[in-house]
């Protein structure tokens, strides 16, 4: 029986460099991309416009607490107001102790392998979604200056353990509240939540997840690191959750210990 061939050619999800409405796709695709945006374009004016203030960062002794914004710890400036001050102290900076801070969180976030795709998805439409064109007529992948850079990730994860370690404690603190003992707060619940959250995020990281199990030729030879590594993977398959819900969360806490500290609000004790 003869075949007959078909000479239609069919150009799946368009061309790079093309227009993006040639793919064949139905759904709304462009829903990701665009929520994505909007959250990071929130959160980056909303932490950069905090990390300016250089107020409200702290609810100390006067009020019976001892909360401190995510965002401000540790407080290593010269210029951090009384209660906050770390061991170390940086006496020639008198700016907003957060800008010398958040230079470590955000480049972990920033070199982040999920955050990657979410970002160069959502701003460079690179591409925007599965089967839908690459908005550059080219490629180079992350082989070039600037985006090879973003190899730096796995420095600032171990930057990003003695963070965590640190707003653990700032956690903990939180439950002697000055002049009243032992005690749970609002406050305490919402620090304590902030830096589990944290942890669940930078576990879950892949280099994480490399640094135990990976260069292994053979696990049997490793039990601890493969106990390590069947710990983590679980978390590593939650990552894009985790990053989520701690990257709103850290800015809630932020707004949580700025209203507080500002009289806006009253931090509530439970017990
Ligand atoms: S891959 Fe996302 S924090 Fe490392």
């Amino acid at each position: 029986m003869a075949v007959v061939e078909s000479s239609t050619k069919v150009v799946l999800g368009g061309v790079r460099g093309g227009p993006v409405q040639a793919t064949l796709r139905q759904d709304r695709w462009w829903i990701q991309p665009v929520a994505t945006m909007s959250v990071l374009v929130a959160f980056i004016i909303y932490s950069t416009w905090a990390a300016f203030q250089n107020k409200y960062y702290y609810v100390g002794a006067t009020m019976h607490r001892d909360l401190i914004s995510p965002f401000y710890s540790p407080c290593i400036a010269g210029s951090c107001v009384e209660g906050t001050k770390a061991g170390v102290a940086w006496n020639y900076w008198n700016l907003s102790p957060a800008l010398l801070i958040l230079i470590f969180p955000l480049g972990f976030r920033l070199t982040c392998y999920y955050y990657r795709r979410s970002y160069y998805r959502a701003f460079w439409w690179s591409p925007p979604a599965c089967a839908v064109s690459d908005s550059h007529a080219s490629y180079s992948g992350e082989t070039k200056f600037p985006l090879v850079m973003q190899n730096v990730h796995r420095y600032f994860f171990y930057a990003l353990l003695i963070f965590n370690s640190l707003l653990t404690w700032d956690a903990i603190q939180s439950f002697y509240q000055p002049g009243l003992g032992l005690g749970v707060s609002v406050g305490t619940i919402v620090l304590t939540v902030n830096a589990a959250l944290l942890w669940c995020y930078s576990l879950s990281c892949h280099a994480c997840r490399h640094l135990c199990g990976g260069g292994v030729r053979n696990f049997s030879e490793h039990p601890l690191r493969y106990r390590f590594w069947k710990l983590l993977t679980p978390l590593n398959a939650k990552h894009m959750n985790f990053a989520w819900a701690s990257l709103v969360f850290v800015a809630f806490a932020d707004v949580y210990v700025r209203l507080v500290a500002s009289g806006v609000l009253t931090d509530y004790r439970l017990f």
